[in-house]
């Protein structure tokens, strides 16, 4: 079978690889791909005519799809299934996994997503909608208030406030590529996210609607799992190994928000009953509300958890895989996954039986750090720079090099020294925040990590930055 990939992120890459191991896949095309899928066996990335979520791009990756007569097309990121590029292929006939764009919306739009869990019984926080800036101002206001005044009948007046005022979540409704969601510990951060989002349309029409959210502090866990849910049908959702991210720039999860510094899987602290739990009180209702909601959802979803006194609270739906999650969670996947999506495209997902390897995978991301002029990832970072890699200490650990934010190096760029290019591979330079990300298997998370970070230590280029709690 040939298969089709669309995006150009560390995801794709792991998907890419995954499939480049399989048996019955052939040809794998990655569209655009980067640096690290161009040198991947049996892969061949395709250079896309604008975004891959433009009307373009989505009507050249259909007649792409049907020319090199793809079984199969993975949809990675959101913003093309937000534009409808599963209804496209679908309503031309094609095989094709994501949602269509109005099941996307459990993504693509916040307040709906909210509003089906709410409907449905899935646990999350309780949260309030706002067109209105006032409106909306008014109310975090009062939040801050009450909350102090809560905070003053204490017995102890507390010395810090912000350990005891429950901060308020300001989400923008629409996508906004990780910009749009602001855990406000105080008045003056929250009127700033609202003015940004609201009055000076920081986000565009993303943050015209925004929703006010209880915190729910705890430990963050993700779940990916494969959907198959047609309308008329039972529907089916099969989770995988459980998974966690580390959003914030620095150890210890301080600093700004990122896309992700890094994950392991699975996720140690992740015990049997919480397992139950998410089964019985999220993913059981979601299943119930995709059926009776006749959604066409044959694709992967994302579940965003935050895991407080023993109990899953649903922060968040993502319509695809996690990225980085997906690069520590497809290295333990012994199952097919080009048959796993066959099975979610033919409604067989029920009798598809998952296979799981024992251990660990860590996945540290390696981001352009800070050089003179700039900030590094997730600021203004330096594209371009030569990465060099020692493919032999690497291949020691065990480590795979998942590329994100990078490019085939320009002739003219490449040293003939470089160990990049040692064994046949081309060299590569960073283009973007988030650079790659070495994956290491170990027995269990310890070994993992210590493989994970022995791996990435074969890898070097100006300004490289990672954090070194990864799965600590
Ligand atoms: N790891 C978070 C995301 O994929 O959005």
């Amino acid at each position: 079978m040939t298969v089709l990939v669309v995006g150009s992120g560390g995801r794709e890459h792991a998907i890419a690889w995954k499939l480049s191991q399989e048996k019955n896949i052939e040809k794998v095309f990655v569209a655009p791909g980067n640096g690290g899928t161009a040198g991947e066996s049996k892969c061949e990335n395709v250079p896309l005519p604008g975004d891959a979520a433009g009307g373009e791009a989505r009507r050249f990756l259909a007649d792409f799809a049907r020319k090199v007569k793809a079984g199969l097309t993975i949809v990675g990121p959101e913003a093309p299934l937000a534009c409808g590029i599963v209804d496209l292929f679908r309503k031309e006939g094609l095989e094709v996994i994501g949602p269509d764009k109005a099941a996307a919306r459990l993504e693509t739009s916040k307040s709906y997503a909210k509003s089906f869990m709410e409907q449905y019984g899935v646990r999350t926080g309780r949260y309030r909608l706002f067109t209105e800036y006032e409106r909306a101002l008014h109310y975090a206001k009062q939040h801050f208030k009450v909350s102090s005044h809560d905070a003053e009948t204490h017995d102890a007046p507390a010395k810090n406030a912000s350990e005891i005022i429950p901060p308020l979540v300001v989400k923008a409704d629409g996508l906004a590529a990780g910009k749009g969601v602001t855990v406000a510990v105080s008045p003056e951060e929250a009127v700033g996210a609202l003015s940004s989002f609201m009055k000076e349309g920081s986000l565009g029409e993303a943050g015209k609607t925004v929703l006010l959210e209880e915190y729910v502090g705890g430990r963050e866990v993700s779940v990916l799992a494969a959907v198959s849910v047609s309308p008329g049908k039972p529907g089916v959702i099969l989770p995988f190994l459980s998974a966690r991210d580390h959003k914030r720039r620095f150890d210890g999860g301080k600093g700004p928000n990122t896309g992700g510094m890094g994950a392991i899987a699975p996720v140690p602290d992740f015990s049997l009953s919480l397992e139950q739990d998410f089964n019985a009180r999220i993913l059981r209702p979601t299943l119930k509300g995709m059926e009776q909601e006749g959604m066409d959802y044959r694709g992967f979803i994302f579940f965003g958890l935050m895991i407080r006194n023993d109990r899953c609270f649903l922060l968040e739906y993502n319509v695809r895989l996690g990225d980085p999650e997906t690069q520590a969670v497809l290295p333990l996947m012994e199952s097919n996954l080009g048959d796993l999506c066959l099975a979610m495209l033919e409604n067989r997902l029920g009798d598809f039986q998952p296979a799981w390897k024992d251990g660990a995978v860590c996945a540290p991301v390696a981001v352009a750090g800070e050089l003179p002029g700039f900030a590094g990832y997730p600021g203004a970072y330096r594209k371009g720079d030569p990465i060099k890699v020692d493919w032999e200490k690497l291949a020691g650990t065990g480590g795979i090099l998942f590329a994100a934010g990078a490019a085939n190096a320009p002739d003219a760029a490449r040293d003939p020294a470089d160990a990049g290019m040692a064994d046949g591979r081309a060299a590569l330079v960073t283009s973007g925040g988030r650079v790659l990300a070495v994956s290491a298997w170990g027995a269990d998370a310890a070994e993992a990590r210590e493989r994970a970070y022995k791996g990435l230590s074969a890898v070097s280029f100006e300004g490289m930055a990672y954090r070194a709690d990864i799965g600590v």
